[in-house]
């Protein structure tokens, strides 16, 4: 089978954990290397996370620290669903793994500009670093294969009612991105809000018995016992999870091409994925999953730890 090749972006994170689980080892995906950005927590965090997360389950790519700030916006991060340290309270080994000296932006431009095309963006915190590299090399938009991104609803936001934590927390680079004229599809919180886990499910993960299959463990069960009342039924809810499963397996998905503008007015939208079936479409936008056969794919390919 050709795998895809994949560039994880993200800002570590509990959700972004179990992405990188998947990334690392789902045999449809090639994962090059991994960019982090300020998003759940602060970059500092985000970082040693996301090398704490490679190290401690042997996934030996470089990972390249990125930036610290939105583009325009003051810094928002989601620490009450995250915790403290961005990863709940899950305790790693002293951290040796390190980021490579290379910004992530110049390690997009450079790894983008270099390919044949073949690489798809998994970007599953805000778009700050992708815009950026977009903005410094314009170039490298038709290099994109496809952008997966975990962002954004058509229905109700969870940071605000119009806005998802993604978009909201840089709105402005969200726009960069969606009006960039790349193949893009959404993954929001329209189809990520009905993936949390019972607790069959986690037992299930559980019983894999590798480091893979505790990490996700632990943080499935610190989200379902800390975000009841943040998330209701979504708490432990797999966003960016979901949006790795679609780049290995999109045959699980149902989708619609769709227009979608971000909100940049300062108001109570701020940071709404306005979408719409009318306009001339710029995304795909994911409605709904199988939400079986997507556990499944989670922990087939957390077995492959064990292996
Ligand atoms: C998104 O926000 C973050 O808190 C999660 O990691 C996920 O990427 C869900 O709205
Ligand atoms: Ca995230």
């Amino acid at each position: 089978m050709e795998k895809t090749r994949i560039i994880v972006d993200c800002d570590t994170g509990l959700d972004d954990a179990v992405a990188l689980i998947l990334a690392a080892k789902h045999p449809a995906l090639q994962l090059d290397s991994i960019t982090v950005v300020a998003g759940n927590q602060t970059l500092d965090k985000t970082l040693y996370n996301t090398l704490s997360v490679c190290q401690l389950l042997g996934i030996d790519v470089p990972v390249y620290g990125g930036c610290d700030r939105p583009l325009v916006r003051s810094a928002v991060n989601a620490g009450e669903v995250h915790g403290e340290s961005g990863l709940g309270d899950i305790v790693f080994p002293p951290l040796k793994k390190k980021a490579e000296g290379k910004h992530a932006v110049l390690h997009l431009v450079d790894t983008l500009l270099a390919s044949d095309g073949d690489i798809t963006l998994i970007p599953v915190g805000p778009l700050t670093n992708i815009a950026m590299a977009m903005r410094l090399q314009p170039a490298i938009v038709p290099k994109i294969r496809r952008i997966v991104l975990m962002g954004g609803a058509y229905g109700f936001g969870n940071v605000t009612p119009a806005a998802e934590f993604n978009i909201f927390a840089d709105p402005e680079a969200a726009s960069v991105v969606f009006s960039s004229g790349a193949d893009i599809v959404m993954v929001g919180l329209d189809v990520t809000n009905k993936t949390a886990p019972d607790m069959e499910k986690v037992e299930r993960i559980e019983k894999l018995c590798n480091p893979a299959s505790k990490l996700c463990g632990g943080i499935l069960r610190f989200l379902l016992r800390n975000n009841q009342e943040i998330d209701g039924p979504a708490a432990g809810a797999m966003h960016d999870g979901t949006a790795v499963s679609f780049a290995a397996c999109p045959e699980l998905f149902s989708v619609k091409e769709m227009q979608v503008e971000i909100d940049l007015s300062h108001g109570p939208c701020y940071g709404r994925t306005v979408c719409s079936e009318k306009g001339k479409p710029n995304a795909l936008v994911v409605t709904g999953v199988d939400y079986e056969k997507l556990w499944q794919l989670m922990a087939d390919t957390i077995a492959l730890y064990g292996e």
